[in-house]
C-alpha cells in the first residue's frame, strides 16, 4: 500500500489490531473488494467469491480455492438472493458516499433472506485541509494463528465515513442492524437481511 506516495503526505491512524479467530459465517462468501491481503479468502478458502475493482488486487491476493473475478460493488453481475453471507474487509473506505450507498444495495439485493453482511472499516473524518490528504491504517489480522501485518491507505478528502453513516445506508437499503463494535479508529458492523 501507498508504494511511491511521500510519506509527508501521509495521515498514521494509530495501529490497530484484529483477531478473526472466533468470526464465524454461514454459506458461500462474497467479499468485497477481496484483493489485496485476500483477508477473507485466506480464512474461508473455497467458501468465497472475492470481487475487486482491480484485477491487480485480485492478482496480488494469495492464492488459494477462492474464486476471485473482476468486477464492481456497485454493480454485481449475480443474479438475486445468491449469498448468505456478504463481506467488506476495508474496502467501504475506497469508496466515495455516493458509491458505497449504491454497493451496500447491490449487497442487499444478492443477499439471501436471513443472510448477514460483515463490514470492518475505519472511522474517517472530513479531511483539514492540511499537506497531509492520504489517511493511512497499520493493522494487524489474526488468522489460523497467523499474525498478518498491513497497512490501507486512501486518498482522504470527500472520504468521511463512521459507523453511524454506514448503519444509516445499511438501513436505508433495507438492512436491521444485528451489531456495531467500535475500536479507537476503525469499526465493525454487522447486518441482516
Ligand atoms: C485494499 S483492499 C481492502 C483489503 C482487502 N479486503 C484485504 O483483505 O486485504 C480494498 C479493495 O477494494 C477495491 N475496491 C474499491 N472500490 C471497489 C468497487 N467499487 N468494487 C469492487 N472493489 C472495489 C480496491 O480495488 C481494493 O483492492
Amino acid at each position: 500500500m501507498g508504494e511511491g506516495i511521500d510519506k509527508k503526505r501521509m495521515n498514521f491512524l494509530p495501529a490497530e489490531k484484529i483477531n478473526l479467530e472466533k468470526f464465524d459465517c454461514r454459506g458461500r462468501i462474497l467479499d468485497i473488494g477481496g484483493g489485496g491481503e485476500g483477508i477473507i479468502a485466506r480464512r474461508f478458502g473455497e467458501r468465497v467469491v472475492a470481487i475487486d475493482l482491480s484485477r491487480e488486487e485480485l492478482e496480488e491476493a494469495p492464492v488459494n480455492d477462492a474464486l476471485r473475478i473482476e468486477m464492481d460493488a456497485r454493480d454485481l453481475k449475480f443474479l438475486d438472493e445468491e449469498f448468505l453471507t456478504i463481506t467488506s474487509f476495508f474496502t467501504f473506505m475506497y469508496m466515495s458516499p455516493e458509491d458505497q450507498k449504491k454497493a451496500i444495495r447491490e449487497i442487499f439485493r444478492v443477499m439471501k433472506t436471513d443472510g448477514e453482511f460483515f463490514l470492518w472499516d475505519i472511522e474517517i473524518k472530513p479531511h483539514d485541509g492540511g499537506e497531509k490528504d492520504v489517511i493511512v491504517i497499520e493493522l494487524t489480522v489474526t488468522i489460523d494463528g497467523e499474525e498478518i501485518k498491513t497497512g490501507y491507505g486512501v486518498y482522504w478528502p470527500g472520504k468521511e465515513q463512521s459507523p453511524e453513516s454506514i448503519v444509516k445506508m445499511g438501513k436505508e437499503a433495507g438492512f436491521r442492524i444485528v451489531e456495531v463494535a467500535e475500536n479507537p479508529n476503525s469499526f465493525f458492523v454487522k447486518m441482516k437481511k
